[in-house]
């Protein structure tokens, strides 16, 4: 239930989180996707990872979403390019103290509560030249309505939504964590007042 509730309420936005990001992924690049949820966009993008020769590191904390997503990794063959882990970034180590090119936050950086914690966490992650690419809606003028009502949603839709992102709030805490934006790509996925957008940065 909760993973069809998952597929027909944000599959428009993963699909298009997915395209945008796993096209800007360079070729034999290794990546940490924070958040991987059920693996749904699987379906449509197995052929574009393999072809790319991508090698992503899945973590979630929701063991439906991540059953899901074992069974589609399996039925698309694609053991030599994804690993998942049922774990939380908050406790996450990379395996074998690897790094990578890039850390991935699709529709899931809204959700944490300590956001510096989880930046200074995944900025150790990362190779020197590494890139941390959000995918995220994303709202210019603060509303006190949708600051009530985004984190409620989970209570009707049992999706966390997690609470509202604000450009300004967003692009203070990046240069408060000495990361630069490299790209910030407005997609035409949009929420309400909110836009969808993909924004690339890197460590100063
Ligand atoms: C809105 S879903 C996005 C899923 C997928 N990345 C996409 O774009 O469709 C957010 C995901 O983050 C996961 N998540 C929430 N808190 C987490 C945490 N502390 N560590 C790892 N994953 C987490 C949730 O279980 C959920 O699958």
């Amino acid at each position: 239930m909760r993973n069809l509730l998952y597929n027909h309420i944000i599959n428009d936005f993963t699909n298009h989180s997915y395209k945008s990001c796993l096209e800007y992924f360079p070729c034999d690049s290794n990546i940490l996707d924070i958040g991987i949820g059920n693996g749904k966009m699987l379906k449509t993008f197995h052929p574009l990872i393999r072809s790319k020769q991508l090698s992503i590191t899945g973590i979630d904390i929701n063991k439906v979403y991540l059953k899901n997503c074992k069974r589609l990794i399996k039925k698309y063959h694609l053991q030599d390019h994804l690993t998942i882990y049922h774990e939380p970034i908050e406790y996450f180590s990379p395996p074998n103290n690897e790094f990578y090119d890039f850390v991935l936050f699709s529709m899931s950086f809204m959700l944490f509560n300590d956001q510096p914690l989880i930046l200074d966490k995944v900025k150790s992650y990362l190779h020197p030249d590494g890139e941390i690419v959000f995918f995220q809606t994303m709202f210019k003028k603060k509303s006190w309505l949708l600051d009530f009502t985004k984190p409620k949603l989970k209570y009707l839709t049992t999706i966390d939504f997690g609470k509202a992102t604000y450009e300004n709030e967003f692009f203070a805490l990046l240069e408060k964590h000495e990361l630069s934006v490299l790209q910030d790509k407005v997609t035409p996925r949009k929420c309400g007042k909110g836009e969808g957008r993909m924004i690339v940065a890197r460590q100063n």
